[in-house]
């Protein structure tokens, strides 16, 4: 079954609530997206919540994948408020749905949002990599480079720590 790709669909209270439902799967499957698992929907919820505003304030672009009308994976352009740094965007909350992993449909997800930052007229894209899965491989294989590190930045369980690795692609 194909997926097919959306930019800044209409934010309904239905593909909000399928986002959700999406961020709990993923984690739960061990995908590292700004949780560690388990969560539940309730834990997810009011940080897609907060996400969903910021679509609403356009400080986000959304790129929605569904397949056969449910909702697979997200990825966000978040641009930047800071003046000297508006040429630029984030790309943030990359994830595809734990049972397509592995299909391709995460790098033309990631070149679909790739086209949006380019039409949108960014100069650059970054994002930040939890060290240790090895995810970096996939940005690396669209062309996205690490520029440095955050030693230890992101604190997963008590003692436990990931780097924080800064990946960087140019867009002109
Ligand atoms: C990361 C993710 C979006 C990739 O999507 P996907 O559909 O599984 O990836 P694809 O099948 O499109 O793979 C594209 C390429 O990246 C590589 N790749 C994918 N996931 C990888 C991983 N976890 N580690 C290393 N390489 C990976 C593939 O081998 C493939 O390489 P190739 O083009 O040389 O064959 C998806 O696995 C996911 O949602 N993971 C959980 C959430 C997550 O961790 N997101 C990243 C947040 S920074």
């Amino acid at each position: 079954m194909p997926v097919a790709f959306t930019r800044d669909p209409d934010l309904t209270p239905a593909l909000r609530e399928e986002i959700v439902q999406l961020w709990t799967r993923v984690t739960n499957a061990g995908g590292a997206v700004g949780f560690v698992p388990p969560v539940t929907a309730a834990d997810v919820r009011p940080v897609a919540d907060e996400q969903a505003a910021g679509v609403r304030a356009g400080e986000l672009r959304l790129v929605a994948a569904h397949q056969d009308g449910a909702l697979v994976g997200t990825a966000y352009l978040k641009l930047n408020a800071h003046r000297l740094m508006r040429h630029w965007a984030w790309v943030v909350t990359v994830m595809v749905d734990p049972g397509l992993q592995g299909g391709g449909h995460g790098k033309r997800l990631l070149n679909e949002v790739i086209d949006m930052g380019r039409d949108l007229g960014f100069d650059a894209l970054r994002l930040g990599v939890r060290s240790g899965r090895g995810v970096e491989d996939f940005y690396a294989a669209v062309g996205f480079e690490e520029i440095g590190r955050m030693p230890d930045a992101i604190r997963v369980a008590g003692g436990e720590f990931r780097d924080d690795i800064m990946m960087w692609l140019p867009l002109k």
